[in-house]
């Protein structure tokens, strides 16, 4: 037995000092010290040796067996550490070399306001109005009569409202106030919603104005809602917006849905109140309107205005973003100009 042993080692070390590579050595360890090599199989047959025997014996299998492991053992890493370094070597690449440039489109300016807008308003509690709550094809009743503004009222002409020629009492929406009374006969208080969206009027273009553009709608309705929440959540929405708080002014307005209602202006980023043409010189900019829904509204849309209260706002995306971004013309929204779209991030 301790010959067939020593025979085996000696193939053995042969085998493995041959092996050049990590695939050959991997194949000495399998054919020697594998599970089913003839060195297991000669440990497997110690039991039919006699007991003077046995621990002669085992001891020179374990011997050996730690003596060959050992050899492997050194064996690979050298060859591991040989063939990665081949390796690294064929697959080196020069990242100093150009990529190939894939050009990637970008999120419209417009549509990059109107979801951080969102985003504000849902940290705020503010959910996303459904839809089909918010047409762009609207009936004069939603658009107008439910929120207060009668069928004569000069309101109608200010916001120079598209009729749909052959099919009364429909428009193109003028606001995206339309939201609040859809919203209003579709759910109970309390109601925490925006609504953004499209919005046309007949206008003539300029740089100032579009007959299409975009606005979001805003409308919280439930028990003891107050103005000092109307001004809490919405100086909070400016200085998450501008990205620092900066001073605001509210100033008393009319909107024939609210009552009262205010125009809020923000200190010019432009001028920091100093004034400059951006501002008219007067410091400041109108960046929204907003007021406590007119108890006439409440009522038309059957929320008891004796238990409920709510507050509205509405602004105008187009103006948002380019008090942000110092954009100068309306215009450039709509143009598609690829030279302005691509400056976007
Ligand atoms: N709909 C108004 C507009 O287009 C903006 C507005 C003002 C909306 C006051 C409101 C509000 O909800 O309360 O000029």
């Amino acid at each position: 037995m301790e010959d067939k042993i020593i025979q085996i080692k000696k193939q053995a070390l042969d085998e493995i000092n041959k092996a050049q590579d990590l695939k050959t050595l991997e194949e000495a360890k399998n054919k020697f010290l594998s599970r089913n090599s003839e060195f297991n199989n000669l440990k497997k047959g110690m039991k039919d040796l006699t007991p003077e025997q046995r621990p002669k014996i085992g001891a020179l299998l374990n011997q050996i067996s730690d003596e060959l492991t050992k050899l492997i053992e050194e064996k690979n890493e050298v060859f591991y550490t040989k063939e990665l370094n081949e390796r690294l070597q064929s697959e080196k690449i020069d990242i100093t070399l150009d990529g190939n440039y894939i050009p990637q489109g970008h999120i419209h300016p417009l549509t990059q306001t109107v979801n951080e807008i969102v985003e504000i308003f849902n940290y705020l509690g503010f959910s996303l109005i459904k839809p089909e709550l918010s047409p762009e094809v609207e009936l004069e009743k939603y658009n107008f009569d439910l929120l207060n503004v009668p069928k004569e009222h000069p309101a109608r002409d200010v916001q120079d409202t598209f009729y749909c020629e052959n099919m009364e009492n429909v428009v193109l929406r003028s606001q995206t106030s339309n939201a609040q009374a859809r919203q209003m006969m579709n759910s109970k208080p309390p109601i925490k919603i925006i609504s953004p969206g499209r919005v046309y009027r007949n206008e003539s273009v300029s740089a100032r104005k579009n007959n299409l553009f975009h606005q979001i709608e805003g409308l919280y309705v439930d028990k003891n809602v107050t103005m000092a929440q109307l001004k809490g959540v919405l100086n909070e929405f400016i200085r998450l917006y501008f990205g620092s708080s900066r001073p605001t002014r509210y100033r008393s307005s009319f909107f024939p849905f609210t009552e009262p209602s205010v125009e809020i202006d923000v200190q010019c980023i432009m001028c920091q109140g100093k004034g400059c043409p951006v501002c008219s010189n007067s410091g400041w900019l109108e960046i929204l309107g907003a007021g406590m829904v007119d108890p006439n509204v409440l009522k038309a849309v059957g929320i008891d205005s004796d238990t409920y209260s709510g507050f509205a706002f509405g602004m105008g995306v187009e103006r948002l973003t380019m008090l942000k971004y110092a954009i100068d013309d309306i215009r450039l929204f709509f143009n598609n100009d690829i030279r302005f779209l691509k400056q976007s991030v």
